[in-house]
């Protein structure tokens, strides 16, 4: 067996047809590959179970990783900006991630971001599954090519399909990916105001009620 092999436990089995408040419990002891080791917790999603719309990021952060919630850092305090912009209400929708541990690397006091593996993602993907089964939104939003691979295969193009919407995604009636906010926070200053209004024209496409029905 080779060594990398040897940490990844079983696949993460979350109970059927748990409620959100149950999977967060078990989740949170999820050992299903080995970023919990050098996480503080699992970042479990965020947001009213009668949610119509999830958004779902790449994983928590060093802020998320403390806060144990989901986009409340640079990134998070941005999509918030966003999501105002394009008249959707944060308190009213659900945020998630692909993988709810953060992969980081300590450079001597600091946690630099690492990216999850295609193995940590499917990992951690019946977790973001079983989210899905107990919310039945009408609108699943990936943030990035992360979320986007887990949502809809590796060949998804976030580039290539960025606010195109799609119906009957196997866990929403309507799926649509754009950026994430990390990826305008990196970007050269003189562009970020480009990325940022790309992302909010983005937002803005998404279906509101009984628009787009398939
Ligand atoms: N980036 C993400 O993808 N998710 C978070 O929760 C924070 C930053």
């Amino acid at each position: 067996m080779p060594a990398s092999a040897v940490q990844f436990h079983k696949k993460a089995v979350p109970p059927e047809a748990a409620t959100l408040d149950e999977l967060r419990v078990v989740a949170a002891k999820c050992r299903a590959c080995p970023l919990w080791k050098n996480a503080t917790q699992t970042v479990f999603g965020e947001g009213p179970g009668d949610a119509e719309i999830v958004f779902v990021g790449e994983q928590p952060g060093d802020r998320e990783d403390r806060a144990n919630r989901p986009f409340v850092g640079p990134a998070g305090q941005l999509l918030d900006r966003a999501l105002i912009e394009a008249g959707i209400d944060r308190s009213k929708v659900y945020v998630t991630n692909a993988v709810k541990h953060f992969k980081n690397e300590k450079i001597g006091k600091v946690r630099l971001h690492k990216k999850p593996s295609e193995r940590e993602v499917a990992a951690c993907r019946p977790w973001l599954e079983a989210e899905l089964k107990a919310l039945l939104p009408r609108v699943v939003v990936a943030l990035g090519a992360t979320a986007a691979r887990s949502l809809a295969g590796k060949d998804f193009r976030v580039t290539r399909e960025r606010g195109k919407v799609f119906t009957r995604h196997p866990w929403a009636r309507q799926f649509l990916a754009t950026i994430h906010p990390s990826a305008i926070l990196r970007m050269p200053s003189g562009d970020r105001e480009a990325g940022y209004r790309d992302l909010v024209a983005d937002l803005k496409k998404i279906p509101r009620q009984n628009h787009h029905e398939p």
